[in-house]
């Protein structure tokens, strides 16, 4: 860690004091140092988490950030007397039984007066002017709209005492417990230098984009575990949003704290003195001087994406260049916010009971479009599953067309009363996938007509039927066209074989021109033949015959997820890879066997009973293993088999390996990292500086300390 290339004394301070906590961490804390400790601990995660939330800088890593977290929690646990409400661990606390307790908001919270075009700002410009004395020079101070969810904080005495949702603009929900897990909210700042006594700030919760992306990841992998274990699956999280907004208002702040919410503040809404005098509007004489004013005491607020202007013309200037980046921003915003930027200006203006006189919203393009349904199409998937497609009236929604809708299934159709001929809301945020947000029945004329499901298949016109407990409509045809289309797209997919330079039309052409009929076909393809199609060259059909060729020595697990059997995704495919010599092997196993394997849940194990008791789908496994695609169990790669049945554990600075570097290096060659000290370790791996695990390992007899010389030898 560079020092000396942080501007601040503080900042230096805090992380040669960061250095020295991390290098200590393992060694004993005699009892009278305990005190000093937790205090510096708390100094620098406070730090930390400042220089991480409010200036996406990472001075330490994640791991150090967690270990000096949980040596704070582990000494306030060994020395409760040092506990402090403004602890870093103190933001969490007990699960909230009953509903949310109502409180009422110091002053009300306003909305704003919008604005979508010039026009609409020239006339906001004219009436403020107007209502100023004529002398006086106008600054508007300009930022984005977060769009999240409002939130309030009260402050007294420098500590964060209450938080609360905007409820009606009068009162909302007290979700205090909730605010404390939000690590952009300080618990404690230093408004009493400044004269306040007690202040509410206002400002929206959010979820940054990425982080909000990664909760859906996470998410789809917990349903992949659930769908295995035979549970109902989660939901994906629509936007980051309606997230923020329903992470504020979960009973238990232990799973806020997981959701990973940010706080921006944009406004003072009142502040008081010590005699409680109102000074709400005393302390700065501009708003971008309060934010700063609130940015230097530990708040996130707009930053450098607030400036100010005194050119209304200027001020729409930059709403529109935020217009065709807010893509970029880290944050889902639906506008700009333009405020006058003087206080004493600000008072003079007033208000509406409604909103601000002196602040209006200038509102993006939407998202948002209305269309009608003309009709409904059925599509058949891979699983033979029947997908109503709703075509509408093409509409620009951010620059694409939209005609094609998925309606999902016949409960979301039942749901949302979506009719033919219905205007539709659309939606579409970023590069996701449009939807049908709902329809407006206001705009209804008597003449829609329900959607009706198609009784037999519009593929192969076999029965369709809906099992118990799905919401889907299926095709059981195994040789029903659609679904034989949609397998060999499956087949070839990223996520499967991965054969590059067969997409998905290329597929259907190759079907059309009966090329293809079953995947086997695949390795069996007539070049000569595709040379003479439409649009291949010499160059491109050589290409193809090669990606082709490579895929026969995939991974087997890529085999599993391309035969496309029901619940199987990669995870699943990658763990039935290396448990079979052939991936055949499986044609011998009863459902009790499938039952056993690690992770795997009744409904899965059916599955994969069905699929491997059925000859036919051996057939098609041994036809394309003659073919010469690779249907041999994944062998996991050792460099050796030397720490075989041992046990290991790293501690210290060691002259040349990381941990991460000696884990590896243990797996590699068949060994086990543990945790901790216990009996169960056979070697201690102590480098420089090893504390407390060394002293603890020392007094168990059957662990061996050794350096990391003696480490490397015995693998080399
Ligand atoms: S100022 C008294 N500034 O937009 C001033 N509001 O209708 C009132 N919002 O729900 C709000 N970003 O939570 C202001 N930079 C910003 C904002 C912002 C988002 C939200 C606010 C409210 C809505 C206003």
């Amino acid at each position: 860690m560079a020092a000396d290339l942080f501007s601040s004394a503080e900042d230096s301070r805090m992380i040669s004091l960061t250095d020295t906590l991390l290098e200590i961490m393992d060694q004993h804390i005699a009892e009278q140092e305990a005190g000093q400790i937790i205090e510096d601990l708390k100094d620098v995660i406070r730090f930390h988490d400042k220089k991480y939330y409010l200036e996406s800088s990472n001075i330490i890593t994640d791991h150090q950030y967690d270990q000096l977290f949980a040596w704070l929690k582990r000494l306030e646990e060994d020395y409760p007397t040092y506990i402090s409400a403004d602890s870093p661990t103190r933001r969490i606390s007990e699960v909230l039984n009953d509903g949310f307790k109502t409180v009422q908001h110091l002053v009300p919270m306003l909305s704003l007066e919008n604005s979508y075009n010039p026009d609409d700002l020239l006339r906001f410009d004219k009436r403020i002017r107007e209502s100023l004395p004529a002398d006086m020079q106008v600054r508007y101070s300009v930022e984005p709209k977060f769009d999240g969810s409002s939130i309030a904080l009260v402050y007294e005495n420098d500590q964060l005492i209450r938080a609360a949702t905007r409820g009606n603009g009068m009162e909302g929900d007290d979700i205090t417990a909730n605010a404390r897990t939000i690590r952009s909210i300080p618990l404690t700042a230093a408004f009493s230098k400044e004269g306040i006594r007690k202040i509410e700030l206002r400002g929206e919760a959010v979820i940054e984009l990425t982080v909000f992306e990664q909760m859906n990841i996470e998410r789809a992998r917990l349903n992949e575990q659930l769908r295995t274990e035979g549970k109902k699956e989660l939901e994906p999280f629509k936007n980051a949003r309606n997230t923020a907004a329903g992470s504020l208002r979960l009973k238990d702040p232990s799973e806020v704290a997981q959701r990973k919410l940010d706080v921006i503040i944009y406004q003072v809404g009142y502040a008081e003195d010590a005699g409680g005098r109102n000074i709400t509007d005393d302390i700065r004489t501009s708003h971008a001087e309060y934010l700063q004013m609130l940015a230097i005491m530990g708040f996130r607020t707009p930053g450098n994406a607030l400036i100010t202007f005194s050119d209304i013309m200027e001020v729409h200037a930059y709403c529109m260049e935020w217009q065709d980046k807010r893509d970029q921003y880290p944050i889902d915003i639906d506008g700009m916010v333009i405020k006058v930027d003087s206080i004493r200006q600000q008072q003079i203006l007033g208000r509406t009971s409604h909103h601000p006189k002196w602040a209006a919203a200038f509102k993006f393009k939407a998202r948002q479009a209305t269309s009608v349904l003309r009709k409904v199409e059925f599509q058949v998937g891979r699983t033979g599953a029947v997908t109503p497609v709703a075509k509408i009236d093409p509409v620009q929604l951010m620059g694409v067309e939209i005609s094609s809708i998925s309606l999902h299934n016949e409960d979301f159709i039942l749901e949302k009363d979506i009719h033919i001929g219905d205007t539709v809301i659309v939606e579409r945020a970023g590069d996701v996938i449009p939807y049908i947000v709902g329809v407006v029945p206001e705009r209804r004329s008597g003449q829609e007509k329900p959607i009706d499901f198609p009784i037999d298949c519009p593929s192969c016109n076999h029965h369709l039927i809906k099992p118990e407990e799905e919401s889907v409509w299926r095709c059981i045809n195994p040789d029903c066209p659609a679904q034989i289309e949609e397998r060999l797209i499956h087949f070839v997919s990223v996520n499967a074989m991965d054969i590059q330079g067969l997409g998905e039309e290329i597929i259907r052409t190759f079907i059309r021109e009966q090329l293809i009929a079953t995947i086997a076909d695949i390795y069996q393809l007539d070049f000569s033949r595709i040379r003479q199609l439409e649009g291949w060259k010499e160059k491109s059909v050589n290409n193809l015959q090669q990606s082709i060729e490579a895929s026969k020595e995939n991974d087997m697990w890529r085999l599993i997820t391309g035969l496309g059997i029901r619940h199987v995704g990669n995870i699943t495919a990658k763990m039935l890879a290396t448990e079979v010599e052939y991936l055949t092997d499986y044609a011998s196993w009863d459902l009790e066997r499938f039952m056993q394997l690690k992770d795997i849940g009744p409904k899965v194990a059916a599955s994969l009973y069905a699929f491997f008791s059925d000859a036919e789908n051996i057939a098609l496994i041994r036809r394309l293993a003659d073919l010469g695609v690779n249907i041999r169990k994944t062998e996991v790669v050792l460099a050796s088999e030397k720490l075989s049945g041992k046990t290991f554990l790293f501690t210290g600075t060691m002259p040349n390996l990381s941990r991460d570097e000696g884990k590896a290096l243990v797996e590699a060659n068949g060994g086990k990292v543990l945790s901790g000290v216990s009996a169960n370790l056979d070697y201690l791996v102590a480098g420089e500086k090893a504390g407390s695990k060394l002293t603890k390992a020392e007094k168990i007899p059957s662990i061996q300390i050794i350096d990391e010389a003696t480490f490397l030898e015995m693998i080399s």
